[in-house]
């Protein structure tokens, strides 16, 4: 893993040119940033076709092969981030005991349940940032063992308790906040924690915390690596912390860029939403002498049906600008042809999205080790299920 993550931290560096873009706000101009050093990527890129661009999209593996003919170390990057999916036979359900869980999530917490039983150590449970306790009922009835489920909102700890009661779980909720020293308490040495999706410093105190009262392992699907409090990332391992690799908050936002998850009807909405603002920034500086990009507030879907000119003369009002009579759907027309631009630029910036993550992932599964773990890293559910489906699992290494 050592290794790994040096390979990919020299990789990531050598390239962070083709990474560090805002997609965005760099599609006002009509050439790309790697115009001079690598023409015939950009002269690839000027060729795709709107179905072009979304089929790459769609097709990961295709869009890092063919970049990887300009590109060759994103071929190597590819294999870097290869990771085993863990194999399942299915857990028996008792009934009811997956009463309210949506679909997508109960894909995940089964998958996620199942690996953490095969590689079960200690005697309880710790379900870390639970919201409803959908996972920790899963663990709960199938192993008979105690769960304590920590989460944030009351509301949630109250609806979890009462469904777990129902199906006469031995599940107990603690509310708490998962940042504060006081969340040590929840914590034993008998414990093995979960932790579903639990963002950015969550997950990190979970490890943090976990370690220090020494629980013998730990499973841990983590997400949103922006949500921090700090401005840039803290690297955990040493090797982390060595790395010239420094990424702010909104870098952190990168591996999250990904909308496989969205049917049809989520990518309209969000090219719409998309070439309004992009045509509406060029609106503004084209007709009303605004320099920088001003950021809009977000906006409901439905609003979007309403049209770009509706759009604008609402975006204009949150921020208090007088539109002079102009040519909306000439500005419409323009944010369009940015949006396959923003497009073109964020193809080449999705190559590289995995290995920033498994970069994250990587110095975390370094932490644990230091700690006193033996770490492993898989899938466990594809990425159609959620595109956050890396697990960290740490077993307390075992005196020889
Ligand atoms: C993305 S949800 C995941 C919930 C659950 N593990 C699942 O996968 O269904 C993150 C959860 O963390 C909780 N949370 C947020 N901040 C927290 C904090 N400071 N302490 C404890 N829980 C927190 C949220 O209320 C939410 O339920």
């Amino acid at each position: 893993m050592h290794q790994q993550f040096q390979t990919l931290n020299s990789l990531l560096l050598a390239h962070q040119n083709f990474w560090r873009i805002e997609p965005f706000l760099h599609s006002e101009q009509s050439d790309f940033p790697w115009q001079k050093s690598h023409p015939e990527l950009c002269l690839w890129l000027s060729s795709l076709s709107t179905q072009q661009i979304e089929h790459y999209k769609d097709h990961p593996e295709q869009l890092s092969d063919i970049v990887g003919q300009y590109l060759p170390d994103v071929l190597t990057l590819a294999q870097l981030c290869f990771l085993e999916r863990s194999s399942l036979s299915g857990l028996e359900l008792e009934r009811g005991v997956d009463s309210g869980v949506p679909g997508r999530k109960l894909e995940q917490i089964l998958a996620m349940g199942e690996i953490a039983l095969q590689k079960h150590e200690g005697t309880e449970w710790l379900e870390w940032c639970s919201g409803k306790g959908f996972l920790g009922r899963i663990l709960a009835s199938q192993s008979k063992q105690n769960v304590t489920s920590f989460e944030f909102q009351q509301a949630l700890c109250e609806t979890g308790q009462q469904e777990a009661d129902k199906h006469q779980l031995p599940m107990k909720f603690v509310q708490g906040d998962a940042l504060a020293d006081s969340s040590i308490k929840a914590l034993n040495s008998a414990q093995h924690a979960v932790a579903l999706h639990a963002c950015g410093d969550l997950h990190v105190s979970l490890m943090k915390k976990g370690a220090a009262c020494r629980v013998p392992a730990m499973t841990i699907a983590p997400c949103c690596y922006h949500l921090v409090q700090s401005d840039a990332y803290q690297p955990l391992s040493q090797a982390g912390k060595a790395s010239h690799l420094h990424l702010s908050k909104s870098e952190l936002r990168i591996p999250l860029q990904e909308t496989v998850t969205g049917g049809q009807r989520v990518k309209r909405h969000r090219f719409e939403e998309m070439s309004f603002r992009l045509g509406f920034d060029l609106l503004l500086k084209g007709e009303c002498g605004v320099e920088d990009y001003i950021p809009v507030p977000s906006i409901k879907k439905s609003q979007l049906s309403s049209g770009f000119t509706a759009f604008c003369l609402w975006a204009a009002e949150q921020k208090q600008i007088d539109l002079p009579t102009l040519d909306f759907d000439n500005y419409l027309q323009r944010g369009i042809k940015r949006y396959w631009q923003m497009e073109r630029l964020s193809l080449v910036q999705q190559v590289f999205r995995r290995a920033l993550e498994l970069w994250l992932v990587l110095d975390k599964a370094l932490y644990l080790h230091e700690q006193g773990y033996d770490v492993s890293l898989g899938e466990f559910c594809s990425r159609g299920v959620t595109p956050r489906n890396i697990l960290i699992h740490a077993s307390m290494r075992k005196a020889t």
